[in-house]
């Protein structure tokens, strides 16, 4: 019967949207400051390890974006990779993610990874954990 690979289809799809917090409600993050937003210029980054996550921000153009440091193709770091765009590139294989929503936008890579939400809140940066 096709019930096993509609599963896993249904399984893959749902859980590739729960990597995208950024999207969550409010409600359903907690918001964790991490550093005066005058650390992280435009073209810079900053690493951190939120719990057992590590987060990588990037400051493009003035834009803040937060993702999980860890490629889905075969857990390297991502976050000293090249950007192109608004996609980081993968320094071990080459995979693409867009940090503005984590989607995996180029093989080997085929699993989202996460994308968190950011806000700057009295000249601090605050990055939003799912609770
Ligand atoms: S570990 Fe990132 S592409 Fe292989």
């Amino acid at each position: 019967m096709g019930w096993g690979k509609q599963a896993i289809r249904w399984w893959n799809r749902n859980k590739k949207i729960m990597f995208n917090y950024t999207t969550l409600e409010e409600s359903k993050l907690d918001f964790v400051e991490i550093a005066p937003a005058s650390e992280l210029p435009n073209g810079e980054r900053l690493f951190v390890d939120l719990g057992d996550k590590p987060i990588v921000i990037f400051n493009i153009a003035g834009q803040l974006f937060a993702i999980g440091d860890v490629c889905t193709h075969d857990d390297g770091p991502l976050g000293d990779g090249l950007l192109e765009g608004s996609n980081v590139v993968c320094p071990r294989h080459g995979a693409e993610f867009d940090v503005r929503n984590g989607k995996a936008m180029q093989m080997p890579a085929v699993i989202d990874i996460p994308a968190y939400p950011i806000r700057v809140k009295d000249g601090n940066i605050f990055v939003g954990i799912p609770k």
